[in-house]
């Protein structure tokens, strides 16, 4: 019997939807040995607007059973910020425990790179983002909220055993085929003496477990600089959740823009969640003008994670191929449609 998988795909709003046709475009094209059946949920800003329904019980129930979730955006302009993002995308992050989010950064040869020194052999790093606390735990509040004496805390919560579990996974990545086993730890700690102070000691202790594993730390803010001016340093980074979502944004500009950026939201003994990581573009909806790589990225890396190595090989070659054909990797520049870059990652992944 062929291996089957059932996918929960999510589209989402703005282009979500224009670039997850395009990722299950490529899948149906390369699917051998393997079925996949897809289970759609029409959630996100629209059914929001209809229902007042953010990420429905039942869904989420079905999420949990899934072998992976693939989607595409959220966010509405009609919708107050957060109620999406809180209530849909970090919600089955957290209800699912997918407590590292893997950004990987890396250039395809060839590619014109926004930062023009930059050569694309340099650009090969993974992003180990810590998913599941930080400032993003939710923690905080608000005293005398709208008077002139008002008060708004938020915290970042940081335990040991939710650093210890990042930490783990990211030397654990640097020991992976292809990887130079070297490990980055980017944070704070001349100025967060708490949350610093932890993740420093948390990262030297769980050196002493990965001896082959070489290691070295760097502040956020000079990280920014380094990644712009030398990025062939870097190779596994890992970092806290509201560094890793700025860090991995510049990353996404570094390696291309983020049209070709993808990530990857896992609980390694769970139900992982694949994304493209730019989230829903407004300005392009409807007009087949998006760059789908990131989609068809976050497709690949789904692949790799059910097992299926073939077929994500066969995604790689073609997103090159398709690489080696567009003008540029901006939406609207790229030199061909949203559905002829799909296009082309087929023609370029079965040949
Ligand atoms: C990301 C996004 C999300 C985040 C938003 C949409 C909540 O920016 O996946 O990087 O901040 O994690
Ligand atoms: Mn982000």
């Amino acid at each position: 019997m062929s291996r089957s998988y059932r996918v929960g795909v999510i589209p989402g709003d703005g282009t979500g939807p224009e670039v997850i046709a395009e990722g299950l475009k490529v899948l149906a094209a390369i699917m051998h040995g393997f079925d996949v059946e897809t289970v759609p949920y029409l959630i996100g800003g629209d059914h929001y607007l209809r229902t007042g329904e953010t990420l429905p019980e039942s869904v989420l129930a079905d999420l949990r059973e899934v072998d992976a979730i693939y989607l595409g955006a959220i966010g509405h302009p009609d919708v107050p910020p957060g109620v999406l993002e809180r209530g849909i995308l970090l919600r089955i992050r957290f209800e699912l425990d997918q407590y590292v989010n893997i950004r990987p950064v890396r250039a395809c040869p060839g590619m014109s790179l926004p930062v023009a020194r930059v050569a694309p052999e340099d650009v090969d790093m993974v992003f180990v983002r810590e998913n599941s606390e930080g400032l993003y735990a939710g923690a905080g509040g608000f005293a005398r909220r709208g008077t002139g004496d008002e008060v708004a805390t938020q915290e970042s919560i940081n335990t040991r055993r939710g650093v210890d579990r990042c930490l783990r996974y990211a030397f654990a990545l640097a020991r992976e085929a292809g990887r130079r086993g070297h490990v980055t730890l980017a944070h704070k700690t001349n100025v967060l003496t708490y949350a610093g102070d932890l993740w420093a000691r948390a990262f030297a202790e769980m050196a002493v477990s990965y001896p082959d594993v070489s290691t070295d730390y760097v502040h956020v803010d000079a990280a920014c600089v380094y990644l712009v001016e030398d990025p062939s340093r870097f190779d596994v980074v890992v970092t806290d959740n509201m560094f890793g979502d700025i860090l991995t944004d510049l990353g996404a500009a570094l390696q291309g823009g983020m049209g070709v950026a993808a990530g990857a939201n896992l609980n390694p003994t769970g139900v992982s969640m694949f994304e493209p990581i730019g989230g829903t573009a407004p300005d392009h909806v409807g007009r087949g003008t998006i760059n789908p790589l990131a989609a068809i990225g976050a497709l690949e890396l789904m692949l790799r994670n059910l097992g299926e190595r073939d077929a994500a090989d066969r995604v790689e070659a073609g997103v090159s191929f398709a690489v080696s054909k567009m003008h540029s990797m901006r939406a609207a520049e790229m030199g061909f449609s949203t559905s002829e870059v799909g296009d082309l990652v087929v023609e370029g992944a079965t040949r």
